[in-house]
């Protein structure tokens, strides 16, 4: 069951009706159940569970130490991207034994960083970067973990902003180069080579293009066993998605399993995961009030007080999010543009949505756990939303809204 349901004609988050957090908090507010994000992690532990594993969860999904905070206690690992991610998984209780960073770009300082405090491994996207990465560790006196991020070619299809595994996007190393570059860091004196690794791409629903690649992977993880370099994890990345528009189907979670099982059956690496949107997605969502309705000779708009800033998901990638009343009014709907009050034309949040409105009624932007909150800015001077997260029948508010003043209190003006 969804942890957002109506009950006797209120939406609730688990017990918590959203009017309630609404006059507590205010709105734009983004939710998350903490039931949800459990459920969801719960599933992949449960679908992986025949063989040794390890869960990584994308903290750049939604990064709040509440969520990641939750994540940890179930047990999981962390993916970061960034030394920020990295301090943001130690306040939140997480393991950085567990943790592995992933991203094109590491400066000396993030490296030294994760270094420092002795992360399981870096994915590694260049041969220059593992050129940095021994230099520095060389300097701490220390073996840095390394895994190389393999680029498959293979087409995630899926949206052409979030597709990461063809030749000609600026992910992993080339395929043909991997085993040569294995060889390199073999050789090198400060680098342990532990793994082999890939991402493909985000919001993938049939696992189909990610089972292939990881096919092409593993390939290479057995050619270099045949030369004495052998491996002890498989990190197959994240990109399972979770649906968005009603009536859709899960992700084939099952699908996956059944075909990562059969892939390395018999084999004793521990196999990584890298998901963000499936652990996070569909257990959050953004409440958001109507200020203006504004009818129109051609097109009706209803004003809410969230905008692009909050949720940039609509006007980057065309993303669809489901927007549910939440008291649904009895009345023929009307079709309305959901849009903000910034001033562009690409803040919108829905298009055509056939809704029974009022002004000041409360709207749920639904599946916005994921990429939602993480996304947002000060564009127009606005403060970024507050969080909360239930737990039951708890409203824990886990991010304050920001304050007017906040927004500029690191900028100054000129002397006289
Ligand atoms: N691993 C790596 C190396 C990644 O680059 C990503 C996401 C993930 C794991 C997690 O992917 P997931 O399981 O969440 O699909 N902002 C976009 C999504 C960007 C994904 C970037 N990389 C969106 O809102 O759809």
């Amino acid at each position: 069951m969804s942890a957002f349901a109506l009950k006797g004609g209120v939406l609730h988050a688990e017990d918590v009706a959203l009017p309630a957090l609404a006059e507590e908090f205010g709105t734009p507010c983004y939710v998350y159940s903490r039931a949800a994000i459990t459920a969801a992690y719960s599933a992949f532990e449960r679908a992986f569970a025949p063989r040794p594993h390890l869960i990584c969860y994308a903290v750049k999904a939604n990064s709040n130490l509440a969520v990641l905070n939750v994540l940890a206690r179930l047990g999981a690992g962390f993916d970061i991207v960034s030394g920020g991610e990295l301090l943001r998984v130690l306040a939140a209780g997480g393991d950085p034994g567990r943790t592995i960073f992933s991203g094109v770009g590491k400066t000396a300082a993030e490296i030294r960083l994760a270094l420092g405090h002795g992360i399981k491994c870096f994915n590694v996207e260049s041969g220059a970067e593992l050129d940095r990465i021994d230099r520095i560790a060389g300097e701490l006196g220390k073996r840095a973990a390394i895994s190389f991020r393999v680029n498959p070619d293979v087409d995630a299809k899926t949206h052409r902003y979030i597709s990461t595994g063809l030749k000609e996007n600026k992910f992993g190393v080339a395929y043909a180069e991997a085993i040569p570059l294995y060889r390199r860091a073999a050789a090198l004196p400060n680098i342990k080579v532990t793994g082999i690794d890939f991402h493909l791409g985000s919001k993938m629903m049939d696992p189909a293009p990610a089972v292939e690649a990881a096919g092409k992977i593993f390939a290479l993880l057995e050619a270099l066993a045949t030369e004495g370099i052998a491996l002890s994890h498989f990190d197959v990345g994240g990109g399972l998605g979770v649906p968005y528009e009603p009536g859709e189907g899960e992700a084939d979670l099952a699908g996956y399993a059944r075909g990562l099982l059969q892939l390395l059956e018999g084999r004793s690496e521990t196999l990584v995961f890298e998901p963000g949107r499936y652990l996070v997605g569909n257990a959050g969502l953004l409440l958001t009030r109507v200020e203006y309705l504004k009818p129109g000779a051609v097109k009706n708009f209803a004003v809410v007080d969230a905008a692009m800033n909050d949720l940039i998901r609509p006007a980057l990638y065309e993303a669809y999010h489901d927007m549910l009343p939440v008291t649904p009014r009895d009345g023929a709907p009307s079709t309305w543009q959901i849009v903000g009050p910034v001033c562009e034309s690409a803040d919108f949040l829905g298009h055509d949505r056939a809704l029974t409105l009022a002004e000041g009624d409360l709207l749920a932007v639904m599946s916005a756990g994921a990429y939602g909150f993480v996304m947002s800015s000060n564009y127009n001077t606005r403060g970024r939303a507050c969080e909360v997260m239930i737990d039951g029948a708890r409203a824990h508010l886990i991010r304050e809204r920001e304050s007017t003043p906040l927004l500029f209190c690191h900028e100054s003006i000129l002397p006289r």
